[in-house]
C-alpha cells in the first residue's frame, strides 16, 4: 500500500517537472545538441558547456545523437517542446534539420550552430566555430614545410584521408590543406599514387577510425608494396588514428622498412597526443573546446540581454550569411603537448602518460 502511494506521489511529481520545465528554477533552459559520445572532443564540448552555462545561470539539457540525424532531429524537437529559449547544435548532417529549425523560428527560439554550420535553412540565429579553412591550411602548410617542398628534389608520395561528406566543416579542411598542395601535385612534386585526390573519393562517412583504417590497408596494399610513403594529409585526429593503425602494420609488423610518413590529424585527442608522443602522428590542431564553449554561452547572454551580439565573420548557409565567430586553431606537435595542453590545464601530464 505504502509503495503505491509513494509510487503515486512520484508520478505525480515527475509530470508536474516534465509539465514546468525549469519554470519552477526561474532559469531559463539552454537545449545543447552534440552528435556523438564515439569522439572525444563532442563530450568535452559537452561537458564544457554544460559547466559554463550552468555557471551563467542556465538549465541545461545535453543531449547526444549517437551520430544519428534522425535521432538529433527528434531530440532537438523534444527540446523545443520542452520549453528551451535557445538552442545550440552541433549537426550530425548539416541540412538534415530544417524541419526542427522552423518550429523554433514559429516559437521565436534562437539557434547557434556550434563547430559546424547548419546548412540549407534561413533560421540559423548565429555560428561559433573555429576557422575551418585555416586548420587544412595548418596542415597543408606543415606538410609543405616538412618535406621541403619548395626545395627538395622530390617527388614525394603522399594520400589524403578527409572528413564526413555529411559535415560542412569536412570540405573546408580539406579544402583549405589541398590548396596549399595543389601546385606541387600539379607540377609532380608530389604524387597522390592511388590516384584518389578529389574530397569524394578521400572522404570518410561519420568520420570512422575503421572505416580510415580499412582504407588506407586498401591503398597501402594496391599501391605501396614497392614504394614509400612520405605524408598522409589527414584531416582530424580520429581518421589519423586509423591510418596510423594501418601503417603501423605496413612499417611495423611487416618490418619493411623505409622512413615513416608525415601524418596530420585535428582535435588533439589524447589517443592521437599519444600518437605524437610515439612519434606515430606528426601533428594535430588544438581546438580548445574550453574557448568555443565560453564563446557560446557569450553569445547566448548577448541574445538574449538584446545586445549586440559579437561576430567577426560571416558564412554563407545557402540561404542567407551566418553572422559567425571564428576561434583560432592552434598547431601543435611533439614539441608543444606541454606548453599548450599541459599548462594550459587542458589535460593532466598523466592523461597523456607522461
Ligand atoms: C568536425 C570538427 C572536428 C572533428 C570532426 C569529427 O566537424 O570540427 O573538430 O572533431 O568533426 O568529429
Amino acid at each position: 500500500m505504502l509503495k503505491k502511494i509513494l509510487g503515486t506521489i512520484l508520478c505525480a511529481t515527475m509530470a508536474f517537472v516534465a509539465f514546468t520545465g525549469c519554470a519552477g528554477s526561474g532559469k531559463k533552459k539552454v537545449g545543447v545538441s552534440m552528435p556523438t559520445k564515439d569522439l572525444q572532443r563532442w563530450n568535452q564540448d559537452g561537458d564544457y558547456m554544460k559547466q559554463k552555462f550552468e555557471a551563467a545561470g542556465f538549465e541545461v539539457d545535453l543531449q547526444y545523437a549517437g551520430n544519428k540525424a534522425d535521432t538529433q532531429l527528434s531530440q532537438v524537437e523534444n527540446m523545443i517542446n520542452s520549453g528551451c529559449k535557445v538552442l545550440v547544435i552541433a549537426a550530425i548532417e548539416s541540412s538534415s534539420l530544417g524541419t526542427a529549425l522552423d518550429k523554433a523560428a514559429a516559437k521565436k527560439i534562437p539557434v547557434i550552430a556550434y563547430d559546424r554550420l547548419l546548412m540549407d535553412n534561413e533560421n540559423v540565429s548565429y555560428y561559433a566555430t573555429f576557422d575551418n579553412y585555416k586548420v587544412g591550411q595548418i596542415q597543408g602548410n606543415f606538410v609543405k614545410e616538412k618535406l621541403d617542398l619548395d626545395n627538395a628534389a622530390g617527388p614525394f608520395n603522399i594520400e589524403f584521408t578527409a572528413g564526413d561528406p555529411g559535415d560542412n566543416n569536412a570540405g573546408f579542411f580539406f579544402n583549405g590543406a589541398y590548396d596549399v598542395l595543389k601546385p606541387y601535385i600539379d607540377s609532380g612534386k608530389l604524387v597522390v599514387v592511388s590516384g584518389q585526390k578529389d574530397f569524394a573519393s578521400v572522404a570518410t562517412p561519420e568520420w570512422s577510425t575503421a572505416t580510415a583504417q580499412s582504407r588506407a590497408e586498401n591503398i597501402i596494399g594496391s599501391n605501396y608494396a614497392d614504394k614509400n610513403i612520405d605524408a598522409w594529409l589527414c584531416s582530424n585526429d580520429s581518421t589519423a588514428q586509423g591510418v596510423v593503425n594501418a601503417l603501423d602494420a605496413r612499417y611495423n609488423s611487416e618490418g619493411r622498412g623505409g622512413q615513416w610518413p608525415v601524418v596530420t590529424g585535428q582535435d588533439c585527442d589524447i589517443v592521437s597526443v599519444k600518437n605524437m608522443i610515439a612519434g606515430k602522428q606528426t601533428m594535430s590542431v588544438f581546438k580548445d573546446t574550453r574557448t568555443l564553449a565560453e564563446r557560446t554561452v557569450t553569445m547566448v547572454n548577448q541574445i538574449l540581454n538584446n545586445q549586440t551580439v559579437e561576430t567577426n565573420n560571416t558564412y554563407n548557409n545557402n540561404k542567407k550569411e551566418v553572422p559567425s565567430y571564428l576561434c583560432d586553431p592552434v598547431f601543435a606537435d611533439k614539441d608543444s603537448i606541454q606548453k599548450i595542453l599541459i599548462d594550459s590545464g587542458y589535460y593532466k601530464a598523466s592523461d597523456l602518460g607522461m
